[in-house]
């Protein structure tokens, strides 16, 4: 594997998908811009159709979950949108997070040998840190944007000082540069496939393909659900992507939200 940015030639000729990034009009790859996803809902609302592809080398005001900021210097990670046009239930769509993070986790396999986890719901990390995330956003039933960072490279100087020491790049785990085109043509793939699953109603298949990888099983877990906070050990995945939790008061389930895992030490991270 080599060290090279992303360019349009290069994943056009990496690309084996038949539907994502294949699309009427041409897949954009910026060498700067604010947000993919803020361009990709732009696209959307002016009618561009499923699978269209929007990614940079670099974002200025890249988005993450909860208003946060998503820091994406130069080169430094894949910044990669999806548009969607879902034609699937509504009761579905969380199962899209589940779809999307094992696309994330197949690829980064399949691209550079790696084996990561999968926090609930929208979380990629790596020995308990943050290496990635997914920010899905859905301005009307017919538009789905899936935003994905992963961190290719060692960030830890532009890092905010909070992230410092809990962030992870593929390079520090590989130990050699990897190419941020194969990475991004074999998650096309993987999305295909598991977008493919979505529409053809296989639930099951998607959660057990989430499960493989996922890191919030077995664990006690702690989610702040409106004023509420929940503890409680996490079970299993339901079937439409939602998290059971035991708790003191018996079962419960979380359709969405953020959640912290208790750690060795009793602290939650
Ligand atoms: C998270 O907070 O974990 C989600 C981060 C999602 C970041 C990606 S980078 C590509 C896309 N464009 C954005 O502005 N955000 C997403």
């Amino acid at each position: 594997m080599y060290s090279e940015h992303l360019d349009l030639t290069t994943l056009n000729e990496l690309l084996v998908t038949k539907r994502i990034g294949r699309t009427s009009i041409p897949n954009e790859i910026w060498n700067e811009i604010d947000s993919t996803n803020t361009r990709a809902l732009e696209l959307a609302a002016d009618g561009a159709p499923h699978g269209l592809v929007v990614a940079a080398r670099q974002q200025t005001a890249g988005r993450g979950r909860q208003g946060k900021t998503w820091v994406s210097p130069l080169d430094a990670g894949l910044y990669i949108s999806f548009l969607l046009r879902p034609q699937v239930e509504l009761t579905q769509i969380p199962l899209i997070s589940l779809a999307t993070g094992a696309a994330v986790a197949r690829a980064l396999r399949s691209a550079c040998g790696i084996q990561v986890g999968l926090k609930w719901v929208n979380d990629i990390v790596y020995d308990g840190k943050k290496l990635g995330g997914i920010l899905a956003e859905m301005p009307n039933r017919n538009t789905l944007v899936v935003g994905i960072g992963i961190n290719l490279r060692d960030l830890h100087e532009q890092m905010p000082d909070e992230l410092k020491g809990r962030s992870v790049s593929v390079e520090e785990i590989v130990g050699s540069p990897v190419s941020a085109n194969q990475v991004a043509a074999n998650l096309m793939l993987e999305l295909e496939h598991a977008y493919s699953l979505l529409e053809a109603g296989e639930k099951t298949q998607i959660v057990e393909l989430w499960k493989v990888h996922a890191v919030t099983l077995g664990k006690v877990i702690r989610a702040h659900v409106g004023n509420e906070v929940i503890e409680g050990l996490a079970k299993d995945i339901a079937v439409d992507g939602s998290l059971i939790l035991e708790t003191l008061a018996g079962d419960r389930r979380l359709h969405a939200g953020e959640i912290s895992i208790r750690l060795k030490d009793g602290s939650y991270a």
